[in-house]
C-alpha cells in the first residue's frame, strides 16, 4: 500500500487548547498528503478536538473504551458514548492498558466487538515483552493476541480492524525495531489473519508499526515490506516531528 495510516497517540498529554492549536497547525499538511492522518488524544481533548478537526482530514480517535454501553462502571467511558459526539478511531489493548490496568486478551475481544458494535474503527495493539523476545517466542505472543483478540469477529470486522504491532520493549524507549523485525511481525500477523479470515482479508487489512518511530527512522519502517503505517506516541506531541512524519515520503 503507497498510502500510509499515520496515527498519533498522546497518551495522557495535552490539554483541550493545546490539541486545538496542535490541529489547527498540522491541518494543511494533512490535507496536502495522502497519508491518513489519525490523532488518538485523551477523552477530554475529544470534543474540542472533533470540533476543530471537522471538515478537515485530520482524523479523530480515543485511547480506550469500556465493552458496555452504559452502567455502574465509575470511570469508564463507553463506545456509545464515543460515538454519540462523532469520534471514529479508538485504540484497544494497547500495551500501557495490558500493564497497568489490567486488561486481557478477553477485554480486548469484548472491546473490538462493542467498538463495532458501535461503528468506531478500532486500532488493535499487541506486542512482546524484552523478555519474551529473548525467549525468541515473540511471533507465538503476537499471533496468539491477535486470535484471541478477533475471535467471534466476522471476516468484514477483521478486515476493518488496524492492527498495530508495538513491541513493548521499543515503546518510549528511544530503541527501535529493524525495518526487518516490523515486516517479520507483520508477515507473522498477516499468516494468522489467513488462517482465521482468509487470503483476501489478511491481503488488505492494514498493519501498523509502533515504538519510538522518529523523523529520522519513519522512512524505512514505513518503506518495509507489509508495513502499513505507524503508530506514533513521543513524535506525535511535537508538530514538527508529527509532520515531518506525515511527510516522510516526500523527502
Ligand atoms: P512511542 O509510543 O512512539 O513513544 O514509543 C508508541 C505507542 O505507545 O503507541
Amino acid at each position: 500500500m503507497s498510502r500510509k495510516v499515520i496515527a498519533g497517540n498522546w497518551k495522557m498529554n495535552k490539554l483541550p487548547n493545546e490539541a486545538i492549536e496542535f490541529i489547527s497547525k498540522i491541518e494543511e499538511v494533512a490535507a496536502r498528503s495522502d497519508n491518513e492522518v489519525i490523532l488518538c488524544v485523551p477523552f477530554t481533548d475529544l470534543f474540542y478536538s472533533l470540533l476543530t478537526a471537522q471538515n478537515t482530514k485530520v482524523k479523530i480517535g480515543a485511547q480506550n473504551m469500556h465493552w458496555e454501553e452504559k452502567g455502574a462502571y465509575t470511570g469508564e467511558v463507553s463506545g456509545k458514548m464515543l460515538k454519540s459526539i462523532g469520534t471514529e478511531y479508538v485504540i484497544i489493548g494497547h500495551s500501557e492498558r495490558r500493564q497497568y490496568f489490567a486488561e486481557t486478551d478477553e477485554t480486548v475481544n469484548k472491546k473490538l466487538k462493542a467498538a463495532f458494535a458501535n461503528e468506531l474503527k478500532p486500532i488493535l495493539c499487541v506486542g512482546e515483552t524484552l523478555e519474551q523476545r529473548e525467549q525468541g517466542i515473540q511471533e507465538k505472543v503476537i499471533t496468539e493476541q491477535v486470535e484471541k483478540a478477533l475471535e467471534g469477529l466476522t471476516n468484514e470486522q477483521i478486515q476493518n480492524t488496524y492492527i498495530a504491532y508495538e513491541p513493548i520493549w521499543a515503546i518510549g524507549t528511544g530503541k527501535t525495531a529493524t525495518a526487518k523485525d516490523a515486516s517479520n511481525a507483520m508477515q507473522s500477523i498477516r499468516k494468522k489473519v489467513e488462517e482465521i479470515a482468509g487470503a483476501e482479508v489478511a491481503q488488505k487489512i492494514i498493519l501498523l508499526y509502533g515504538g519510538s518511530v522518529k523523523p529520522d527512522n519513519a522512512k524505512p519502517l514505513l518503506e518495509a515490506p507489509d508495513v502499513d503505517g505507524a503508530l506514533i506516541g513521543g513524535a506525535s506531541l511535537q508538530v514538527e516531528e508529527f509532520t515531518e512524519i506525515i511527510e516522510y515520503n516526500d523527502k
